[in-house]
């Protein structure tokens, strides 16, 4: 299996202890937290050592993939994009970005590149997702990668301290791959 994957600008690989800082400054911020379901708030040094050792098990296990979303030209952290395992059997894909990388492209483009491996490294037929109602931006992602809605449920999210309506969308092999040649 390959652990780097390459777009245009960014470079997805496994996430490391190096990155603690980082995560911790980003996702630390309520405004990225509270779009997140499974993301406390305040978020600690020890938070993110948790999930990097939880990922690299998981990885191991098959049971979820997660990439560090970092710039080519300069290194920088970006944030995060993955894949986990929901319900046992269907994958569902998220993504974050830190405040300061918003509105330049970078989560539509490192969420093409987690669907591609999913669809072309993991053999996937559909992958699902869901947004907050409040979360227009992911939306929108999700429309631009080629994403059909799929219902809504309430998801609890951690930070906010209750459940939160939420849409859900699913998007099939096709549905991406033509929507990326359009
Ligand atoms: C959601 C998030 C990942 C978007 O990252 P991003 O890098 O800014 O996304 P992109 O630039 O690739 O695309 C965002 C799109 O949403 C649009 N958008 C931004 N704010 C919007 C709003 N309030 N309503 C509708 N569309 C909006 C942008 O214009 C852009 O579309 P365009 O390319 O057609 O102009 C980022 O804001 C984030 O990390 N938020 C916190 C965590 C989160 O929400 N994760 C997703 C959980 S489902």
């Amino acid at each position: 299996m390959v652990w780097r994957l390459e777009t245009k600008r960014l470079l997805l690989r496994v996430p490391a202890p190096f990155d603690v800082p980082e995560i911790v400054a980003l996702i630390g911020d309520f405004d990225v937290a509270k779009n997140l379901s499974r993301v406390p708030h305040p978020y600690g040094d020890a938070d993110a050592r948790g999930w990097i050792e939880k990922m690299a098990e998981a990885r191991i296990n098959g049971t979820e993939y997660a990439f560090a979303v970092t710039r080519k030209d300069d290194g920088a952290f970006l944030g995060s994009v993955g894949l986990h395992k929901r319900d046992g059997a269907v994958f569902e894909f998220g993504y974050w970005l830190g405040k300061p990388f918003w509105q330049q492209g970078y989560a539509t483009e490192a969420a093409r590149r987690l669907i591609a491996f999913a669809f072309m490294e993991l053999g996937l037929g559909h992958v699902i997702a869901g947004y907050f109602h409040d979360n227009p931006a992911s939306g929108h992602v999700l429309e631009k990668l080629g994403c059909q809605p799929d219902g809504s449920d309430q998801r609890n999210c951690l930070a906010r301290g209750h459940s939160v309506y939420c849409h859900k969308v699913v998007l099939t092999r096709d549905g991406f791959w033509k929507k990326k040649a359009a």
